[in-house]
């Protein structure tokens, strides 16, 4: 597969209109990814910009090294957290940031080729970190938390209404059959748990389930809230917040965070969806909503 097709990033154009890199600015990726934002962020602050990109997954950071190579040292990568965004700034000695962009989740290559299970078709280990150095896999947690534990994991991160009998039929599997280990066995016992009349029609209806548990392992929630407190205090007045989510949860989350912090001004009232044009070949940007807010200039600006 080519690496177009492997991975588009979502709402590039728009991106790069919100973010409006210049030459000479600082800009932190937040999601490397395979480096198609940060790529045409690099290309647009040119010659001078330079791009701060985070992520923890080492596949991901080894194919944007690859891809952003041609940049040289106007680029650099941070396999850590990006919660750590304001540590990690400082270390490297950066003041004020022009911009930050969050295109939060999965790339393709995670969920296709990762072998870390993270989608509910085929049938892989049940890992679900996207990094792989620490905490808790999918499986240890199906294996170790209580039936009421999961059930909340399936209601609160999947919005998932069957979760009470889902939780109460892996409970009693992992006793019947032993332990989960992988994927296919966590979908046969979504399956056996919900009965038929109640399959979703869109979705498979282990989709909120591989969800959620993907969200636990990862604590997607609790970084997502530190990086949009945090990276608003790494940013310089007059520079822009850009965040792309994919499902309701976050997008709540980022849409509270800007109207609540004195310091940002949100500039999209509502947020910025893909036009059918892009959705007819990229599929994941259906769900994909782009926020943007404007750090105010205050006493400080212009
Ligand atoms: C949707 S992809 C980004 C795609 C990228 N914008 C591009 O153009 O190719 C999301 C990436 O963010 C990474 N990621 C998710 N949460 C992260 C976190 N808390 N810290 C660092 N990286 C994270 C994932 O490993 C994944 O590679």
């Amino acid at each position: 597969m080519a690496e177009g097709e492997l991975h588009r990033p979502v709402l590039l154009d728009e991106v790069v209109e919100w973010l409006a890199p210049v030459d000479g600015g600082v800009y932190v990726d937040g999601n490397l990814g395979l480096g198609g934002h940060a790529e045409r962020i690099l290309e647009k602050s040119a010659p001078d910009g330079v791009l701060v990109g985070f992520d923890w997954d080492a596949a991901a950071m080894a194919r944007a090294r690859q891809r952003l190579a041609r940049f040289g040292d106007r680029v650099h990568f941070v396999r850590r957290n990006f919660a750590t965004i304001k540590e990690t700034l400082a270390e490297l000695g950066f003041g004020g940031v022009n911009g930050l962009l969050l295109d939060l989740g999965l790339s393709s290559l995670q969920l296709d080729v990762s072998g870390r299970g993270f989608s509910f078709k085929g049938d892989e280990r049940l890992d679900m970190r996207m990094d792989e150095r620490e905490g808790r896999t999918a499986a240890d947690l199906l294996n170790s938390a209580g039936q009421d534990e999961l059930a909340d994991i399936f209601y609160y991160y999947g919005e998932e209404r069957q979760a009470r009998p889902i939780a109460a039929r892996i409970v009693a599997s992992r006793q019947q059959e032993g332990p989960f280990t992988s994927t296919a066995q966590l979908v046969r016992a979504v399956e056996a748990a919900v009965p038929r009349r109640f399959h979703p029609k869109k979705i498979h209806v282990a989709t909120k389930v591989f969800q959620a548990l993907r969200i636990a392992v990862n604590r997607e929630l609790e970084n997502l809230e530190r990086v949009l407190r945090d990276g608003v205090e790494v940013l310089s007045p007059g520079a822009r917040f850009c965040v792309i989510t994919f499902h309701s949860l976050e997008d709540r989350m980022v849409k509270q965070a800007f109207n609540s912090h004195a310091a940002l001004r949100v500039l999209t009232k509502k947020p910025i969806v893909a036009g059918p044009a892009e959705v007819a070949v990229n599929s994941r940007a259906r769900s994909a909503k782009l926020r943007v807010a404007e750090v105010r200039r205050g006493d400080h600006g212009p």
